[in-house]
């Protein structure tokens, strides 16, 4: 007996698509309208933080070695993992005379100062004040209560992911010539995908814009594999934070897979060239039984999750990156 009836309506997660001409698709900035787009940045930037930062992908921050280091809103943080995993972080510069400890090294899990030899085991020392941190298994949060301005968070809203074991995540990480807020509203434009990503979407199309009420985009979108083969799905995008945006697939091969894109400044606010970092998150999520096979090749299938999500960042940071030169010279439109 079979304990998947669902089996019965199983179709192949491939399909052939007619071919057509990148011209010939229905044109959408009819409906992408900048004030939409504009109320739901907005809306979005109007959410709490609790004055967390992504600062990168867990796996980055090794145990024993070398430190990870990261500039968030123009502070010098500094990260490490102690030999217990549990992960360290504080301002990246030495309270001596002032060493980037990211340069330093970890030994039998406390920071050593290279300049000098002064040992940091996490705790307060003289002047150097640890800051939050929190690992989710995935990424490194960070909180910077002097960055952020907010009151601050326990903890920092982790979107919800397929459950450990079940997916197969790709942290991918690039930094733009922008603030947060364009990659956001790149994010929060679904509008552009198979006019600008041709090479990655066809056939997309916004089932629902965002309201008030439910401030959710429900997008139906066929992802290119080759050609003419696609896999139909449907998405639904939302900001569960100022600098976040999550893609999560809801119906169709796939399902239950989120995209996570964190937007994380790295230069001061108002700065007059800011740098944001943009960290993205893919956790593929299948029901399938070759899904246990990608599993155990997620080595493998890491690097290759991170070249698509690559192509797509070329393209999206100079689309952020445009949207900054415009605002900053006052020629956005509207
Ligand atoms: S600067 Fe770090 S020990 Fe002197
Ligand atoms: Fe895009």
């Amino acid at each position: 007996m079979s304990d998947r009836p669902e089996r019965a309506g199983w179709t192949p997660p491939l399909r052939r698509r007619r071919r057509s001409d990148w011209a010939t698709q229905t044109p959408t900035w009819r409906e992408a309208r900048p004030a939409l787009i504009a109320d739901a940045l907005k809306r979005a930037s109007a959410r709490r933080s609790g004055n967390w930062f992504v600062v990168g992908a867990s796996r980055d921050v090794r145990a024993g070695g070398r430190p990870y280091g990261r500039t968030v809103g123009g502070v010098e943080v500094v990260l490490w993992r102690s030999d217990t995993g549990a992960v360290h972080a504080g301002p990246g510069a030495c309270p001596h005379l002032g060493a980037p400890l990211r340069d330093s090294r970890v030994v039998c899990g406390t920071l050593v100062c290279h300049w000098h030899g002064l040992t940091l085991d996490g705790g307060s020392f003289a002047g150097w004040d640890p800051y939050p941190v929190h690992d989710d298994g995935v990424l490194v949060w960070v909180r910077l209560d002097a960055v952020g301005g907010e009151e601050p968070l326990e903890r920092p809203m982790v979107p919800e992911r397929p459950a450990a074991g079940i997916g197969v995540d790709a942290v991918f990480t690039t930094v733009g010539r922008c603030e947060p807020q364009d990659v956001v509203a790149n994010r929060l434009d679904p509008w552009h995908g198979s006019w600008f990503h041709p090479y990655s979407f066809v056939d997309l199309t916004v089932a629902r814009p965002p309201t008030a009420e439910d401030d959710t985009f429900v997008v139906d979108v066929s992802f290119r594999v080759t050609g003419r083969l696609v896999v139909p799905v449907r998405a639904e995008f939302t900001a569960p934070g100022p600098r976040t945006v999550v893609m999560r697939i809801t119906e169709g091969e796939g399902s239950s897979s989120v995209v996570e894109t964190h937007a994380t400044p790295l230069t001061r606010e108002a700065e007059q060239r800011p740098r944001t970092a943009v960290v993205e998150v893919v956790v593929a999520a299948s029901d399938r039984r070759g899904f246990a096979l990608a599993r155990a090749a997620a080595p493998v299938l890491r690097p290759l999750m991170r070249r698509t999500a690559g192509r797509l960042w070329r393209d999206d940071l100079a689309y952020a990156e445009r949207r900054w030169a415009l605002r900053s010279t006052g020629r956005f439109p509207g």
